[in-house]
């Protein structure tokens, strides 16, 4: 089924997901904070990742980078100069929008009415305009020749386009003689650009080898909206793969590959995620593609791999006087090593998570919310239940409680009908549900309810732990 987002944003503050920021005092736009199950779903989302970057190849080693950096990284990597949008303001809202967004989906609205011709047609103005000289008139020229109404005030009335940099900038220093301007990263990729060397040389890798990294970036974007989507601050799991020039295709083509696999793996409806090629590489990339999923707005990108041929590299060792060379004891040959990026925003991953996960079902006659969790990135892996507070019931639950305590994240709930529990776990997206009751005292047995399927069977109490295990391999 497909849910909208404001059903998504209300579960996730009622069940303690995910909450914007600074609540109490109104609120921080576009920054948000996670909740208990949130936290731990994040958790488990970045160790997937982790796991499925660097455990499982011998070539990927991970790295953790400072969020500061010297201010040089973001002029040799083209963010002090090139890292804008393009917005436009309504004059009668006040309200700012990307320009490139409003053309996006004016192309969009074009293909729902099934005026294909006149999609195409403004597409190819679009990508033209995008790889001209001057992006900003572009684009402008597009929105007006097209009349393409602000969303709030519904009418044409447009300032021009300009061009404005997302880079938070602040101040090191104990005085302001020496304070310097340094910027909070706006990817992670440049600590790993930077240690490029540190790295290969520490872990003996040879090229081609991988630099893993989940960590913190942040944008001052201009337009921030749909929740987790877009934020100001938010986390990325990159990795930069260096190879030897000549060889990026091969590289790109079968990262591409792995990392919608990996997509599909979390349990995500593979007809739910699209390749989307981009309209413009930037000028270092050879090739570029997103991963893209429905979201309630539509398609919309959570994942970018892209060849980032040597650019990186080679203005590291202009801007910095360091050698970025590889020796290739191989081919005995002296070069600079081309890059394939696999970049992964971590909120959107859990945005996609939730939206997918998220049904509603009627069983017997009452509404059933449910996060069909992948089990191994649900939150709470298992909840124990004794069917009423006495008889020896609640000692077995705490004594299984411990035991599971051990590998998984537990919930106990002696509290209201048992019906009552199930559901408020199935909203939570707990996989399994564990009840003692009369009978687990007298033959110690209990009763396990999967989830999704509401089937209920009955295991040894001391077999719990096994059952969870191969259940979640
Ligand atoms: N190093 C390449 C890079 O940063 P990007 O396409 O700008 O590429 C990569 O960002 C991913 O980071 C995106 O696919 C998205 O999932 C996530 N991302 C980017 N900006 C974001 C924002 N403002 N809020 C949440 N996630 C964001």
């Amino acid at each position: 089924m497909s849910v909208s987002l404001d059903t998504i944003v209300s579960l996730c503050k009622r069940r303690g997901f995910i909450f914007q920021s600074s609540e109490i005092y109104g609120g921080l736009a576009a920054t948000y904070d996670y909740g208990p199950l949130g936290s731990e779903l994040k958790r488990n989302v970045g160790q997937r990742w982790w796991s499925a970057m660097t455990r499982s190849h011998d070539n990927v080693v991970g790295l953790d980078a400072a969020i500061l950096m010297h201010p040089t990284v973001w002029k040799a990597s083209g963010h002090v100069d090139a890292f804008h949008d393009p917005m436009i303001d309504d004059k009668v809202s006040k309200i700012r929008y990307r320009a490139d967004q409003l053309i996006e989906n004016h192309i969009a609205r074009l293909r729902k009415k099934k005026r294909e011709e006149r999609a195409d047609g403004v597409y190819e103005r679009f990508v033209a305009a995008l790889n001209s000289e001057d992006v900003p008139k572009g684009l402008y020229d597009i929105i007006i020749s097209e009349e393409i109404k602000s969303p709030d005030s519904g009418v044409a009335d447009w300032t021009e386009v300009r061009q404005f940099n997302l880079m938070f900038k602040t101040k090191i220093g104990p005085s302001s003689d020496s304070e310097i301007d340094v910027y909070l990263r706006p990817e992670t990729a440049q600590g790993i650009f930077v240690n490029f060397h540190n790295v290969r040389e520490t872990a003996r890798l040879q090229v081609p080898f991988g630099i893993a990294q989940i960590g913190k970036a942040f944008r001052n974007e201009i337009v921030a909206r749909q929740f987790v989507f877009r934020m100001r601050e938010f986390e990325q799991m990159e990795m930069q793969y260096f190879v030897k020039p000549g060889s990026q295709m091969e590289a790109y083509e079968r990262w591409k590959q792995e990392r919608l696999d990996w997509h599909i793996g979390n349990g995500i409806n593979p007809e739910h995620l699209q390749f989307h090629d981009h309209e413009k590489t930037a000028h270092y990339a050879d090739a570029a593609v997103d991963i893209e999923y429905l979201f309630p707005a539509g398609w919309q990108e959570v994942e970018g791999i892209h060849s980032r041929t040597d650019y990186d590299l080679a203005r590291h060792q202009e801007f910095s006087g360091k050698k970025m060379e590889y020796f290739d004891p191989q081919s005995n040959e002296r070069y600079l090593p081309f890059v394939v990026e696999t970049s992964a925003g971590l909120d959107r991953t859990i945005l996609m998570i939730l939206c997918d996960a998220y049904r509603e079902e009627e069983v017997n006659g009452e509404k059933r919310t449910v996060l069909s969790f992948k089990p191994s990135l649900a939150p709470i892996t298992a909840a124990l239940f004794p069917l009423v507070k006495k008889d020896g019931m609640p000692e077995i639950a705490h004594s299984i409680e411990s035991d599971l305590r051990k590998k998984y994240n537990v919930f106990y709930d002696e509290k209201g009908a048992v019906g009552r529990r199930y559901r408020r776990m199935d909203e939570a997206g707990t996989p399994f549900c564990i009840t003692v009751d009369g009978e687990s005292v007298k033959d110690g047995t209990v009763t396990v309810r999967h989830r999704d399927s509401m089937k209920q069977e009955r295991i040894a109490a001391d077999q719990v732990s096994n059952f969870i295990g191969d259940q979640l391999a």
